[in-house]
């Protein structure tokens, strides 16, 4: 048998593991942020999940523009970090879940999801800031096996919300129909997000009306952003903002409802506008 715990949404903006390696987490300009931790750390010490299943959008450590899988699942038994050229210290290996993986894949190819299957896959910052985030201890990071996903939102065209929506779906379906031996609690988790743009005329924009809504429609009305397009959340958040896609995965795994552990919502952390949410299933 498996359950689903919650859900953690986290912002993976790198310079917070160069900032985790400098010990900077009580300075003025990271205390805000990494004060937002404190809550999930001490909610994971309780629900204590034995499987992370990570979505999130690889930046061009795994998958370059000339080959982009618009899903993906790792299938692997363990997942490599590697010099992305942020200047973060590389960070140790992932254990996988293969097993898991495969239903997941079983699963979700069974529901007409046209995934791609990777039995070899690097993680970059989009898993190993929130990883570190949560576990910062490298001992207990080492005890939670991973099963990475992976949404495009570095190339167009992107999934719709609403398609995100629906594979969010079906994980939720897939890990609660998954018939392990041990009582086995499985973790969501959503990187990246929420509004940012790095590049061109509008890099630094920042639209915390959009974000306040997006965050207040997670536990409620979680197909709220599922109403735009792709060009939409680009014009809203800003080019990387649509990385919030990823949320809404997390979210709709969720299925019977979800209740608010604790949110964290602090401008800027480098160019983004930095959001940390953990959601449980309601009943
Ligand atoms: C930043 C944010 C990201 O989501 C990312 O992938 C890289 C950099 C930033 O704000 O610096
Ligand atoms: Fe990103």
């Amino acid at each position: 048998m498996a359950r689903i715990v919650g859900s953690i949404m986290s912002t993976h903006v790198p310079s917070i593991a160069g900032a985790m390696s400098r010990h900077a987490e009580g300075e003025p300009y990271w205390k805000p942020f990494f004060d937002g931790y404190e809550p999930v750390r001490a909610w994971l010490d309780e629900v204590r999940p034995d499987v992370a299943v990570v979505v999130h959008n690889d930046h061009g450590l795994n998958f370059f523009l000339d080959k982009m899988p618009t899903f993906a699942v790792g299938c692997a038994p363990q997942y490599l970090h590697a010099d992305e050229g942020w200047g973060i210290p590389e960070v140790e290996p992932f254990p996988g879940d293969p097993q898991l993986s495969w239903h997941l894949v079983e699963s979700l190819i069974g529901e007409e999801f046209d995934l791609t299957t990777c039995q070899e896959m690097l993680v970059d910052h989009a898993v190993t800031n929130p990883m570190q985030l949560c576990w910062p201890d490298p001992d207990d990071r080492a005890a939670i096996r991973i099963v990475p996903v992976t949404v495009n939102t570095v190339m167009f065209p992107y999934p719709s919300a609403r398609r995100c929506y629906a594979l969010g779906e079906a994980i939720g379906r897939a890990i609660t129909s998954y018939d392990a031996e041990e009582d086995l609690k499985v973790v969501l988790m959503g990187t990246g997000g929420l509004s940012h743009q790095l590049e061109g005329r509008r890099a630094g924009f920042i639209n915390k009306e959009f974000d306040l809504r997006f965050l207040e429609s997670l536990t409620e009305e979680p197909a709220w952003a599922t109403q735009y397009s792709g060009e939409d959340l680009v014009r809203l958040t800003g080019s990387q903002g649509v990385e919030l896609l990823m949320w809404l995965t997390a979210r709709a795994a969720l299925l019977g409802g979800a209740r608010k552990v604790t949110s964290n919502y602090h401008i800027p952390i480098s160019n983004t506008a930095a959001g940390t949410v953990v959601l449980e299933p309601a009943a």
